[in-house]
């Protein structure tokens, strides 16, 4: 058991069965082999996992895998991708870009920061883009999947961005997976990005992290905006990242941790920035990550402060930088604003606001200095703020544990429900199922005895029934049924589903035996006469129903 690398949480749901080659979270729902693991964690399609894995073992994968759809389509995304971010740049440097080129040097960029980042223009003409993505050889159909066009009512593609300049988004390994692009006027919207595609998910992206990841000083700088991270790496800070026009997701914050041990934040100086600070700050903190806060003065972003100060630009910020307080300090500044310490009952819901922040801390030391702090300033003895701080330390690692359990059962159940959304109604015949399931890929030598008893007709919900069927096809044609064996064939939240329903039964004693009970509670399940069943049935088949219960009674 160990704590789950997909969601923030303190008590370990996260499990790995050796014995059976797989993983599965009780909080999350996640689960899965190997190549699952390594799917969701490096965000790899299937082939590229099993790459990656044969790599690390040493073995040769087989270029002439088959790859499935999705695969395929995925490559020529990225291709598409590559090829338009190439496009985008070029026509900065036409005719028709000059404007985009004025753009972005207006905004005190300099050509190298310009080619740094691949930046580009997309010209008015909402067919130039489409066009020459068509006489590359690609469909259609791949643009409007790569969001990079969209179909008309008449049926024709139609670039997607149009007389803006644009941001290629970049992952880790270098592909290009997105863009964004700034209108050059006060019009709205003032940036278009891409929507989620095959290979694109908002949520799970960091702007410039394919730079920001390189730079090993353990630490990135986190601000709102693309201009604000090309700023600052243009000043020399290639570690500052961006979350892409959204408030910051757990996912991101995982992914944050992954590159670094500290983050800084750097959200701009007004309220909304000030109010998407703290909520970063709730989002960040279980990932145990160091967090400080960036203060930029005056109502500026980092951007407009760099650029403020030209060429002190760079030494200037280096100072915010190493003035910057970490988020407890920042948020007791908060709170002592909010307070005048020289009344008394302000003093004292203060301490109590404070008491209940610093409650939060793990570390006994860091909490120790603080409250030193606090009662040599407010004339109040450590002691009192701590045994305050411990009550509500108690209060909240019991609320937070019962939080835990809530979002277990609630995940558990919502992934269920997606994954298999029959089961709820039909509770006694899915349990059946997912045990035969489970015996037959712990048991593969049973699969004679089950099918003699049984066929996939015979699963009422139709996902366990899908598994099944999957199961057998592979048993006829000699082909191994373990989940690893069958990952490919499945959705990562499928396989999750299939782990969970192995992980929730031990290994039987009597595996046979067991497969006949369950295959018996299935065969009753089937005899009953559903709503459904019935409105279709035959006045035969209801005698016959009839029959069959009175039979049983007796
Ligand atoms: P500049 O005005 O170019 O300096 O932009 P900024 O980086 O200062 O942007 P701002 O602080 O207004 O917004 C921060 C980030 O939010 C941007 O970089 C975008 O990623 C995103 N964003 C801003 N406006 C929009 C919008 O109209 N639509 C969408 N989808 N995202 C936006
Ligand atoms: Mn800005």
């Amino acid at each position: 058991m160990g704590l789950c690398p997909f969601h923030s949480e303190k008590t370990p749901s996260f499990n790995v069965s050796p014995e059976n080659g797989f993983f599965h979270c009780f909080g999350c729902g996640a689960g899965g082999d190997v190549i699952t693991f390594i799917r969701r964690i490096e965000n790899l399609d299937y082939i590229d996992a099993v790459k990656l894995l044969a790599s690390r073992a040493g073995l040769e994968v087989p270029t002439d895998t088959a790859s499935n759809g999705m695969g395929e389509l995925r490559k020529r995304i990225y291709e598409a991708n590559r090829e338009a971010a190439r496009f985008y740049h070029k026509m900065l440097y036409s005719y028709e870009g000059a404007k985009g080129l004025s753009y972005l040097r207006g905004r005190s960029l300099s050509e190298a920061t310009i080619k740094h980042f691949g930046l580009g223009y997309s010209p008015p003409s909402r067919y130039a883009l489409v066009d020459y993505l068509r006489s590359k050889g690609f469909k259609d159909s791949e643009l409007v999947s790569a969001n990079l066009a969209f179909m008309s009512r008449s049926g024709h593609a139609i670039d997607r961005f149009a007389d803006r300049v644009m941001f290629p988004i970049i992952d880790v390994r270098g592909n290009v997976i997105a863009f964004g692009g700034r209108i050059m006027s006060d019009e709205k919207p003032k940036y278009l990005n891409t929507s989620d595609t095959p290979v694109f998910k908002k949520s799970s992206n960091l702007f410039a992290l394919n730079f920001a990841k390189n730079v090993g000083e353990g630490m990135l700088i986190l601000c709102e905006g693309y201009m604000d991270v090309i700023a600052l790496h243009q000043a020399g800070f290639q570690n500052a990242v961006a979350t892409l026009g959204t408030a910051i997701t757990t996912e991101q914050a995982m992914i944050i941790k992954r590159y670094a041990d500290e983050i800084a934040i750097c959200y701009d100086a007004d309220e909304a920035g000030q109010k998407a600070t703290t909520r970063a700050i709730g989002i960040l903190r279980p990932t145990g990550i160091k967090i400080r806060v960036v203060t930029v003065p005056s109502g500026k972003d980092p951007d407009e402060f760099i650029r403020s100060y030209g060429e002190q630009g760079t030494a200037r910020f280096r100072k915010l930088l190493d003035v910057s307080g970490n988020d407890i300090r920042y948020q007791i500044e908060k709170l002592r604003k909010k307070h005048d310490t020289q009344i008394p009952e302000q003093r004292v819901t203060f301490l109590t606001e404070c008491a209940k922040l610093l409650a939060k801390l793990d570390n006994s030391i860091e909490l120790d200095v603080y409250a030193g702090e606090l009662a040599e300033e407010l004339a109040v003895t450590k002691n009192s703020i701590i045994s305050q701080i411990e009550k509500y330390k108690k209060q909240s690692y019991r609320k937070a544990r019962k939080e835990e359990m809530r979002n277990i059962m609630l995940t558990t159940s919502a992934a269920a429900d997606r994954i298999n959304p029959e089961k709820h109604r039909n509770l006694r015949a899915a349990s059946a199922e997912e045990a035969i399931i489970a015996l037959l890929i712990n048991n593969p030598d049973l699969a004679d005895t089950i099918l003699s008893r049984i066929d996939p007709d015979k699963f009422i919900t139709s996902f366990n029934r899908r598994i099944f069927t999957l199961l057998i096809d592979r048993i006829n044609d000699s082909r191994p049924i373990s989940l690893m064996d069958i990952s490919g064939e499945l959705s990562n939240e499928e396989i999750g589903s299939v782990a969970s329903i192995l992980n929730a039964r031990p290994r039987e004693n009597n595996p046979k035996q067991a497969a006949n009970d369950y295959i018996n509670i299935l065969l009753d399940e089937n005899d009953k006469m559903t709503p459904e069943k019935a409105v279709s049935a035959s006045a035969e088949e209801i005698m016959e129903h009839m029959k069959k219960l009175k039979e049983r009674k007796k």
